[in-house]
């Protein structure tokens, strides 16, 4: 949520802030801004919307400064306008300051500051780092920072710049995550890696509770006490392109596309010998998978396959529930955390207090290096390379490949099973080879204002996350159910303005969603089926098919969602919306 940038150099630090935003942006885009050191004094310019209209305000003007911060914003406190887009400054106009995260005792740290007359000019909780680090400067820009977050309570990462010391900015990162990336003589900072790629590829991850001092010719990092840590560098082997669209309309659309290579490069990286799954999930008691959206569904079909053959009792929480709940977890339990970005703060913070009651912490992450992955007693990495449209796609394929090679890790048959799971990429790409078939079908739907998604057994969760894409980047209201619950209420749904899409493939379900077709048909429903190729039965019932090949029951998840994605990106397009960057979205979402 919010994406920072910060730079200290010798190049004019503008086009390195806006090309570092640009990445950003798909961390919230309703305003965005840049303070820059022009000429010995605090330059801000910021405008709502997307950093484009940013560009816009700032076209033809020669600024040359070469220390700036940069934001782009998702907000959380005050309206979505230009005073309340950041940066913000404090009352003399000297410091500025873009925050990610939320300060939660910004409101008595305001009435305090004001009972000593400091006027506040907007509704944010970050004015108030502003004023707290102009209140505690005395010549030392570093010095006025560990003094003002004493102060702070909440999970935030901020930086900071002062027309005092030019050439210098500090940054810092309690909850919300922070990136320094090494230059040779300029040095940079961001919420996440993609935006430090076209400038390098040498980063250093901050701990929370961790400060960065930057300067052109070096950086140095402290604790909150202010002690001089050692760090380790790390490379980064993700490249540029690899961020960039590559001739698609959108990253949606690369990145779906993408799948055939992203699950081969995850897969092989499983199926090598060398390749140890760290534990073994038949020395728990029980299995506690915790996750998110996306990642919440991927867990949802590991479940499945975690106690078919480790044999070994899951539940599923939603990480947001479970971080206050009072779930007896301890010794014994293993809790499976599921993110793409590793920075959910739903997910970090209920897996590490379930860590701090005995259990043990595994997380499954995309981003090597993030906090989660930091947080965890064992990492197993997703490989999909960044992800940048806001819709997971590539994630979630990449998530559903680590929970198969976990749960057959540690079985009699692991060699067969992985065999099998080799034949995925290829037949994700004999599914992408119809996605014009599947543009037909979707737009035939476009104009529809609802839909239901009914899946049994490992299909359930596919219909959860199609109804997840659907609605988060078309705005059409979908729901995903377990077909056989239908009947328990949503039927009444159902008439001739309400397509269902079923997911059907010939498993252990079969027959009984074959019936749950019948009966949305008795009441007009419009059934889009998805199903295997040949599957002349399932043709004969529905409107339209989206089709899959053939594969074992176990693996079809990997291809039903395919077409459940292609189809929710083109309707979105069609319609002509964000597709990338729908309207209320962030790609990481670092509050609770
Ligand atoms: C949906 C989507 C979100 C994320 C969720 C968790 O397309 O992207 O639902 O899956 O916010 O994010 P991560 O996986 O980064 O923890």
């Amino acid at each position: 949520m919010c994406g920072i940038v910060g730079y200290a150099g010798t190049s004019p630090a503008l086009l390195v802030l806006l090309q570092g935003l640009e990445r950003l942006e798909y961390r919230g885009y309703d305003s965005a801004g840049v303070a820059l050191i022009e000429n010995g004094k605090l330059y801000v310019e910021k405008k709502v919307g997307k950093i484009r209209e940013l560009i816009r305000s700032l076209w033809g003007k020669e600024l040359k400064a070469t220390t700036g911060i940069g934001h782009t914003r998702w907000a959380t406190h005050g309206e979505v306008c230009e005073l309340n887009a950041h940066p913000h400054v404090d009352s003399k106009g000297e410091f500025a300051v873009v925050h990610n995260g939320i300060i939660e005792n910004y409101r008595e740290l305001k009435e305090e500051l004001q009972r000593k007359s400091i006027e506040y000019k907007t509704q944010t909780d970050t004015e108030t780092i502003a004023h707290l680090i102009s209140l505690n400067y005395e010549g030392d820009l570093l010095k006025a920072v560990l003094k003002a977050i004493k102060k702070l309570k909440g999970a935030y990462a901020f930086a900071v710049i002062t027309m005092k010391e030019p050439n210098r900015a500090v940054a810092v990162r309690y909850g919300s995550p922070l990136v320094v990336g090494i230059g040779k003589g300029e040095n940079f900072i961001a919420s996440d890696i993609p935006a430090l790629l076209p400038f390098t590829k040498d980063v250093i991850p901050l701990n929370d509770g961790e400060v960065v001092d930057l300067r052109p010719d070096g950086f140095f990092i402290y604790d909150f006490e202010g002690n001089l840590l050692t760090k380790e560098i790390m490379h980064v082997p993700w490249d540029t392109l690899s961020a960039e669209k590559g001739g698609f309309k959108h990253f949606m659309l690369k990145e779906i596309f993408e799948q055939p290579r992203t699950l081969g490069d995850t897969i092989r990286g499983y199926i090598s010998r060398s390749y140890d799954i760290p534990i073994n999930l038949r020395d728990f008691r029980r299995v506690l998978v915790v996750a998110c959206g996306t990642s919440y569904h991927a867990g949802l079909v590991g479940k499945y396959w975690i106690e078919r053959y480790a044999k070994i009792p899951v539940e599923l929480v939603y990480a947001s529930e479970l971080r206050y709940s009072d779930s007896p977890i301890g010794d014994g339990d293993l809790i499976i955390a599921i993110s793409q970005s590793g920075e959910t703060a739903d997910t970090r913070f209920a897996s590490f207090a379930m860590k701090e009651k005995g259990a043990m912490l595994l997380s499954i992450v995309n981003v090597i290096g993030s906090a989660l992955d930091r947080e965890s007693d064992y990492s197993l990495y997703t490989h999909a390379g960044p992800e940048i449209g806001v819709a997971a796609t590539k994630t979630f394929t990449a998530q559903l490949a680590v929970l198969y090679a976990l749960a057959v890790s540690h079985s009699e048959e692991r060699e067969n099973l992985m065999e099998n799971l080799l034949k995925v990429p290829h037949l994700v790409e004999e599914v992408l080879s119809e996605a014009e078939k599947v543009k037909e079908i979707a737009l035939k739907y476009a104009e529809f204002k609802n839909a239901i998604y009914l899946g049994r057994y490992l299909s359930y969760p596919v219909a959860l996350e199609g109804a997840l894409k659907l609605k988060e980047i078309s705005y059409i209201h979908a729901e995903g159910y377990p077909a056989g619950e239908m009947k328990h209420g949503p039927i009444a749904l159902i008439d001739e303005r309400m397509p269902v899409i079923a997911i059907a493939p010939t498993d252990r379900v079969y027959e009984k969603i074959l019936s749950n077709i019948e009966e949305v048909l008795a009441r007009k429903g419009k059934v889009i089926g998805v199903g295997f190729r040949k599957d002349q039965k399932l043709k004969d019932l529905c409107q339209d098919i989206l089709e899959v090949p053939q594969i074992e029951e176990n693996l079809t998840p990997f291809l039903t969602i395919i077409p459940l994605q292609l189809f929710a990106y083109y309707i979105a397009d069609y319609l002509g919306l964000d597709v990338d960057q729908p309207r209320n979205l962030a790609k990481t979402v670092t509050v609770e």
